[in-house]
């Protein structure tokens, strides 16, 4: 654990040790993310600071608040409801892949792929109309990037917030199928409209990209790894092994929230006082030497170690089952459909995405 400044010259603790950082995201009693929207987050601020926490942001709720919105979605994304959406998953999967071939090479498998599969799934989940996808789009990616202009991030999230608003009075005033509609149908009268845009707006901001980064790194990680492409490939790798090295070894969600200490408490032998501040590095926790030797390795075939790239606790991801088959029906696919699989440009070329909410490259252009 270590003292640092965040860009708004507030200090924080950083922990990085596994136990450490488990501990910390674990315990909501001692170690706050309500100050998760407003608080001194890494990223430039807004001049007088990022708006209050909005209605239906669940993530930034307390406790209580946050388990009645959590009650109310984990549903939506069980691992029985996800077994009955895989085949959506694998047709869509499937159309990009064609499209892919059909348009030959070279293709972006960012844009045309890694982006497109998950945001496809998650707008359908969702219920968004395909029409209004492109728009949102633009707002969601304007809003995870860490380098954009903050007045121009204020805007975005007016326009989602907005549309989100205008979304919700439709699913109220008919029958919309899809998450808003279900939640509005099922719980429509514990709910504001403006707490369900907000909850639909934070689902969207979480539900795809990080999907996206990991698909998107994952593929290039194995194009550098052709052995472990080509045990996924013949099927003498285990799949779901994969699936969990690569969420490890690439940890697209760097930092969760910042954590605010409720009371002086210790951590890794540090004290830490209450009122400070905490952030959780996930890449350094899940490559932890105590979990096990040669962690910085990428390695499909060991059995795999516990991570934290999903986070852990009352505030586990949502969404992992669903990232789980996305990444797994995805990359599976693409690999047997397109065995000569290279990348098409120098790696010195790829430009990466330190700087945003989920880690990724920003296009990846492929032959075949
Ligand atoms: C590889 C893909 C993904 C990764 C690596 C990932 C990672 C994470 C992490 C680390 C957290 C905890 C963040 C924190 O404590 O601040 C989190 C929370 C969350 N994730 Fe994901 N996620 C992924 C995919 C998804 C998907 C597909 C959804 C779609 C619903 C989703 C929805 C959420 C939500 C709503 C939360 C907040 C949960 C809460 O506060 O109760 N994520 N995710």
């Amino acid at each position: 654990m270590t003292r640092i400044t965040l860009s708004t010259g507030a200090s924080a603790w950083m922990v990085t040790r596994y136990t450490d950082v488990f501990q910390v995201i674990s315990d909501q009693a001692r170690f706050s993310s309500e100050a998760a929207i407003d608080g001194p987050i890494p990223v430039p601020m807004p001049e007088g600071g990022f708006p209050p926490p909005r209605p239906g942001f669940f993530s930034t709720y307390g406790p209580r608040e946050h388990g009645r919105v959590r009650r109310m979605l984990n549903a939506e994304f069980s691992a029985r409801r996800m077994r009955e959406f895989l085949p959506r998953v694998e047709t869509v999967v499937d159309d990009c892949l064609d499209a892919i071939d059909r348009l030959g090479p070279p293709a972006d498998l960012v844009a045309d792929f890694a982006l497109a599969v998950p945001s496809r799934l998650f707008f359908e989940l969702l219920g968004i109309p395909e029409s209004d996808r492109p728009g949102l789009l633009s707002h969601v990616d304007m809003l995870l990037d860490f380098t954009a202009d903050p007045q121009d991030q204020a805007v975005a999230f007016g326009e989602l917030d907005t549309y989100m608003s205008g979304f919700v009075g439709e699913c109220r005033r008919r029958t919309v199928p899809g998450l808003v509609g279900r939640l509005i149908t099922s719980h429509g009268a514990e709910l504001s409209d403006s707490e369900v845009a907000g909850i639909a707006a934070q689902l969207l901001l979480a539900g795809y990209a990080t999907t996206s980064g990991t698909i998107a790194l994952g593929v290039l990680l194995l194009l550098y790894h052709p052995d472990q492409a080509a045990a996924l490939r013949d099927g003498s790798a285990d799949t779901d092994h994969a699936v969990e090295e690569l969420l490890r070894h690439l940890s697209v969600v760097a930092f969760g929230k910042v954590f605010t200490a409720a009371e002086d408490t210790t951590v890794g032998g540090q004290k830490v006082r209450a009122g400070e501040y905490v952030l959780c590095h996930l890449p350094s926790a899940n490559r932890d030497r105590d979990l096990g030797p040669g962690l910085d390795r990428f390695d499909i075939s060991r059995e795999p170690p516990p991570h934290l790239a999903f986070g852990h606790g009352p505030r586990h991801c949502l969404g992992a089952e669903l990232a789980r088959m996305e990444i797994r029906i995805g990359i599976s696919r693409l690999l047997r459909r397109f065995p000569g699989l290279r990348l098409a440009v120098p790696f010195d070329e790829l430009r990466f995405t330190p700087m945003n909410a989920a880690y990724s490259v920003e296009s990846l252009p492929v032959a075949w």
